[in-house]
């Protein structure tokens, strides 16, 4: 495709409602080839770099695996390994770089640091995690609802925890899909829907109990307390965000066929007690699975476009 016709996906809101219909169509598809060991290999020659200015596991080998799988090579890129730790400008960074790949994810700070890159690139480039965003994840979250409850659409997500770039990006996936998400954060950590990007405060409810948040809720989903680079808070978020822990009295009010979802890493007897994740309405490993399932199809769309 030409240039004119160059996807980046930076933010949840970047792919509408169908294009998400097509790209949920396309891992079913592309996940049951994988699970069947039937090869396909649409990315032969292409390649991904990947930038890391934070630390990942499930980020890392679901793009990395994932690009190998479909015929592709990556090449990871650090920080302290590279002149990006060394005061490069981004935009050279991303001049240089977009000249030698096909594609680029990048996990960084700012949001604004990762559209510096993309103004720059000319080459997709894909959001592995900032500090405002985290779509790769979220694209996982409802492939994962999908598979096990079917269509999210009308659908109640409870949110507890930090107003943090999972909740952020929860509330513009609400927004494309039409679900709602009720949100509970300690006073302090609450959602800012400018930078969430909504425009319709209709796709979320702010609850100030976290249990009230949980009730007849569809999915219950938290996150970490303290999330990457804001470690200089970690004590007083810890008191701050003590009552936030989802247990088993939350999940009773949920709906009795409720899912449990954390995009990990976990820490239990935190944002979770083990009773929960390690229950039997989490389904925390499939969420962990399938990012490598949907970033393969995402990255098969932004490279080839639509397939048949
Ligand atoms: N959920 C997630 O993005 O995990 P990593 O930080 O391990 O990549
Ligand atoms: N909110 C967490 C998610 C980690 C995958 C963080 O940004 O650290």
């Amino acid at each position: 495709p030409g240039m004119s016709l160059m996807k980046h996906y930076l933010q949840f809101k970047d792919l509408r409602a169908e294009e998400y219909a097509y790209l949920l169509e396309r891992t079913a598809i592309i996940k049951k080839r994988f699970k069947n060991y039937e090869k396909y290999q649409p990315l032969a020659d292409r390649t991904l770099a990947m930038i890391f200015e934070k630390a990942s596991t499930r980020t890392r080998v679901s793009f990395e695996a994932g690009m190998y799988q479909m015929g592709g090579s990556v090449v990871h890129l650090t920080t302290g390994d590279s002149q990006l730790g060394r005061a490069e400008p981004i935009e050279d960074s991303a001049r240089v770089i977009s000249r030698m790949v096909d594609l680029v994810m990048i996990r960084t700070f700012e949001q604004s640091k990762l559209e510096a890159f993309a103004a720059h690139s000319r080459v997709p480039v894909i959001n592995g995690l900032t500090n405002e965003y985290h779509p790769c994840q979220i694209l996982a979250d409802i492939f994962t609802f999908i598979e096990h409850r079917g269509s999210i659409a009308g659908k109640t997500v409870a949110w507890v925890g930090d107003g943090n770039n999972m909740a952020n990006t929860w509330l513009q996936a609400a927004e494309v899909l039409g679900f709602t998400v009720h949100v509970s954060t300690p006073s302090g950590y609450e959602i800012d829907a400018a930078v969430a990007g909504i425009k319709n405060a209709n796709c979320y409810k702010v609850f100030a109990d976290p249990r009230e948040a949980c009730r007849n809720a569809d999915l219950v989903t938290t996150d970490v307390w303290t999330s990457m680079g804001y470690e200089a808070e970690n004590e007083k978020r810890k008191l701050a965000f003590a009552d936030w822990c989802v247990d088993t009295d939350m999940m009773a009010v949920a709906q009795p066929d409720a899912v449990f979802m954390h995009c990990l890493p976990a820490h239990r007897g935190e944002e979770v007690t083990a009773e929960v994740i390690d229950g039997p309405q989490s389904v925390v490993w499939d969420e962990a699975e399938n990012r490598m399932h949907v970033q393969k199809a995402l990255m098969e769309y932004l490279l080839l476009g639509r397939i048949g």
